[in-house]
Order: structure tokens, then sequence, then C-alpha cells
């Protein structure tokens, strides 16, 4: 295990997981600076810098200036559905800003940790090792597996593979947990696949897991999920029960019902590496998970598509 980063440089540090780095961030007081595409949010606690990624002269500048020690890039052209209206954007922001990335990380001796997703596997079979081979079905899948590659053409790279994340938005950003919240507490129906199982894992969870992982020394790729394989169902069901909502408007759907690109069956992760690396972390059941946040699940953004998201 190293020592203090010296600077890191976090990418896409007002998503919903790079909210949670941040804070993560800001609790461990370890220097850093978050990158960020829309106008900055004032007082998120750490200094943020707007530079676009499909901007290189930018970013080659903005990092230049910066030297940082370690970087994690977890920004990303995320939700499925937009890129796959927009592959060109979805390779640009997801491939090749990690390419150059790599690049600027390689020049400046910094490790680079890219934030990618359990979308690259195919789900026809499930509880995957970090050497299964790649088959992704979709466009984010495949910008996603571009990303990976050019990562780990750089020294001291790794790829933390993340698996459905959940929780409530820090931002107060829309995200699909925030809207099963909304629609359970004001008793409107849910629909949710019954036939699409991951490992998902709460934000929090990741976003420490990824700090851990960041200044270990772990190189290559590192599977990250949830302690239990879980249908969309599955967890819209004990999100209710936890909520103490006893007849919970919830119809199963199965996600072959969906017009568009096809949705992985099953793209559970097998942890045991990362468990193994790190033994002694929180990895809690869902309704533990549920617990993390305290209060922060009483309170719901706008709404957003239930089933959407990555
Ligand atoms: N959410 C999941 O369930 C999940 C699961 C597995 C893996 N992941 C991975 O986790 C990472 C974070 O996902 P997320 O759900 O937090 O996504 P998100 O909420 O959509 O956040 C994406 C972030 O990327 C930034 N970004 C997008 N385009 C950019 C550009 N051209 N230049 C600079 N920044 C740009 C956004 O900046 P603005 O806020 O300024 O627009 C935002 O901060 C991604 O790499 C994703 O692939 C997510």
């Amino acid at each position: 295990m190293s020592d203090v980063p010296r600077l890191v440089l976090l990418t896409g540090a007002t998503g919903h997981l790079g909210s949670y780095v941040r804070r993560e961030l800001i609790r461990l007081g370890w220097p850093a600076i978050g990158w960020t595409k829309s106008p900055i949010l004032t007082d998120v606690g750490l200094r943020l810098e707007r530079v676009d990624l499909t901007q290189r002269k930018l970013v080659v500048e903005a990092c230049r200036a910066l030297s940082p020690s370690h970087i994690i890039h977890a920004a990303a052209l995320a939700n499925a559905l937009t890129c796959a209206r927009e592959p060109e954007q979805a390779f640009k922001i997801n491939a090749q800003s990690t390419q150059l990335l790599a690049e600027l990380a390689k020049a400046a001796k910094a490790r680079l940790l890219l934030v990618s997703t359990d979308l690259v596997f195919n789900g026809e079979q499930g509880n995957y090792q970090e050497r299964d081979p790649v088959s992704p079905l979709s466009v984010y899948g495949r910008s996603k597996v571009g990303a990976e590659e050019a990562a780990l053409s750089v020294p001291r790279a790794v790829v933390v593979r993340l698996s459905l994340l959940f929780g409530p938005d820090l931002d107060g950003r829309p995200y699909f947990f925030d809207e099963q919240l909304r629609a359970l507490r004001e008793r409107r129906p849910l629909t949710l696949f019954h036939d699409e199982w991951r490992t998902p894992l709460h934000l929090a969870i990741a976003s420490r897991a990824l700090l851990d992982v960041l200044v270990s020394d772990w190189e290559g790729i590192l599977h990250v999920g949830g302690a239990e394989r879980l249908s969309r169902l599955d967890m819209g069901l004990r999100l209710a029960r936890h909520l103490g909502h006893a007849d919970p408007i919830i119809d199963a759907c199965s996600r072959m019902t969906l017009p568009g690109e096809p949705r992985p069956r099953d793209t559970s992760l097998d942890s045991s590496r990362w468990r193994k690396l790190l033994p002694g972390k929180p990895w809690p059941l869902f309704e533990e998970a549920l617990e993390l946040e305290g209060a922060g699940i009483g309170q719901t953004p706008e709404s957003a598509p239930g089933q959407a998201g990555p």
C-alpha cells in the first residue's frame, strides 16, 4: 500500500459516482481536484475545474498544469440509451478521452484508475471473473472496452469494473434510485425487470473501494460488485420492504420487452479478487447498504426513467 497521494485528479467529479468519490476524498483529506464538463457547482468542498474531455488542447494544458500523481477517470457518457443514439460521442467521450488521459498519465508518471462497467460482458454466463473475455452488446459497452484497452496500455494502470450503482444522488440530480424512492413513497406503480441480474453496489462502497484500489499496488483489471446477485425486481421489492411499504405496486416485466439494443441477462461480477486484495473492507448486503446514507433516502429529486440507467 502506498502513501497519501500527492495530488488526485478526479474526472466526472459532478456525476453520481463522482460526487461520492469527491466526498470520500474530502473525508480522507487527500489533496485533490475535480474536473467537470458543466458549469461548476458552488461550494462542493473540492476545487473544481471545467474541462471538456473532448477538447484535446484544453485537456493537455489542464493536466500538464496540475501534474497529478493519481488520476481517477470516472467521467463518461454513462447512459446506455444516449450512447446508442450518439455512438460517435460515446466513443469520443469514453474511449478517446481515456486514450488521451492514458498518454498524459504516462508522461506524468501518474497512476491511472479507469472506472469501467460490468456491461463489457454479454450476460450469457454471469459471475464474471477478470480473465473472462469481454463481449459487449451495446455501444456503451463497446466504448468502455475501448477505454479499458487504452488505460491498460500504460504502466501501473488499473481498470475497476463496477456493477450497477445505487444510492441517493448527493447533488440532487435525478437517478433511477431516487425515482424508485419517490414512486414508492407516492404509491405510484413501478415496472421492473425480473430477468436482468447484476451485483448492485452502493455508491458509497464503490467510492471507498476506488480510493483503496487507487493507492494499492494492483495493476490490471479488478471486479468490484456488491455482495448479492439481484434483479431489478428484487431490488425494488427489497427497497419497498425496507421503507416499510407492505403492498407496493411493483409489476415484473422482461428486459426483452424493451426496444433498442439487447440488454444482457446476467452481468453479475465475481469480486473475490478485490475481497482478497483488500480484506476486511465493508461489503454490506442490500438492506445494510440502504442504511449507509440514513435519512438521505428520504429526499428525492425530479423523476427519471426507472430502468434506463447504466
Ligand atoms: N452508474 C452506474 O450504475 C455505473 C455502473 C458501472 C460503471 N459506471 C461507470 O462509473 C462512471 C460514473 O458513472 P455515473 O453513473 O456517475 O455517470 P454520470 O452521473 O452520468 O456522470 C458522468 C460524469 O462525466 C462527466 N462528463 C461527461 N461528458 C464529459 C465530457 N465531455 N467532458 C468532461 N466530463 C464529462 C459529467 O460531467 P457533467 O456533470 O459536468 O456533465 C459527469 O460528471 C462511468 O465511468 C460509468 O461508466 C457507472
